[in-house]
């Protein structure tokens, strides 16, 4: 009799953990997927980035770029979706004197390196965000060919970028003259704070887009 009552009342117990349990996940994904909705605005968000990987300034040899670790948390929170502007031949040199002396000749060659991939449905996002390493008081060359590659005509562009002291360096100006598109003042943020100091740069990145609505 006693064991009986033992296992009626563990079998009530089970069941009611695994009722919680569900529940709790239901609600979880009720709240991501209107969390989403209201952030988007109901726009379809791309993420765009050029990023370079191992020395750079202020922070040694890094495996993930600065801007890249941005373009990351824009995404996530916006739920943009990332694409990265990476060059067909790659020839940047890894250490950062050598990068910067190999990316000063290309600006002043005003060279267009070819890219990797193409977006086929771009005339479906409603706001691009596009970021970049501030390279010499610009953005890297890459970026004029990705910006030269599709049409922008209508859309709203929001540049974000990382430095080490220039900020975005008048580059929306830039952007602009390029896209013709409606495009927002850049947010700057310095490399190693996004390399690391992670909470920080986070925090900065979320009421940045509570600031311009998303
Ligand atoms: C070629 C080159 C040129 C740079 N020029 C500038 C500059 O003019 N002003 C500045 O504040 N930072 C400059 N920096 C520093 C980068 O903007 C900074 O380290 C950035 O966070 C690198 O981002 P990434 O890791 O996404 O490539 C330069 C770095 C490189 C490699």
């Amino acid at each position: 009799m006693k064991l009986k009552k033992t296992v009626a009342v563990l079998l009530v117990v089970i069941v009611g953990v695994i009722f919680l349990l569900k529940s709790n996940n239901n609600g979880g994904e009720i709240m991501a997927a209107e969390s989403k909705t209201k952030i988007n605005n109901g726009k379809k968000i791309l993420v765009a980035y050029f990023s370079r990987t191992g020395e750079q300034y202020s922070v040694g040899n890094i495996k993930e770029g600065n801007t890249a670790i941005i373009g990351k948390m824009i995404a996530d929170k916006t739920g943009g979706k990332i694409f990265e502007i990476k060059v067909e031949k790659d020839n940047y040199p890894k250490g950062y004197t050598a990068l910067t002396e190999y990316a000063q000749k290309e600006k002043r060659a005003n060279e267009r390196p070819a890219i990797i991939g193409k977006i086929d449905n771009f005339a479906d996002y409603d706001t691009i965000f596009i970021g970049y390493p501030n390279w010499w008081g610009d953005m890297p060359m890459p970026v004029y060919t990705f910006l030269e590659s599709y049409n922008f005509t209508g859309k709203t562009v929001i540049p974000f970028c990382t430095h080490e002291g220039s900020g975005a360096s008048g580059t929306d100006s830039n952007i602009k003259d390029v896209t013709k598109a409606t495009v927002k003042k850049p947010f700057a943020l310095y490399g190693h704070i996004a390399q690391n100091s992670r909470k920080e740069a986070d925090k900065k990145v979320s009421s940045w887009l509570k600031e311009i609505g998303y």
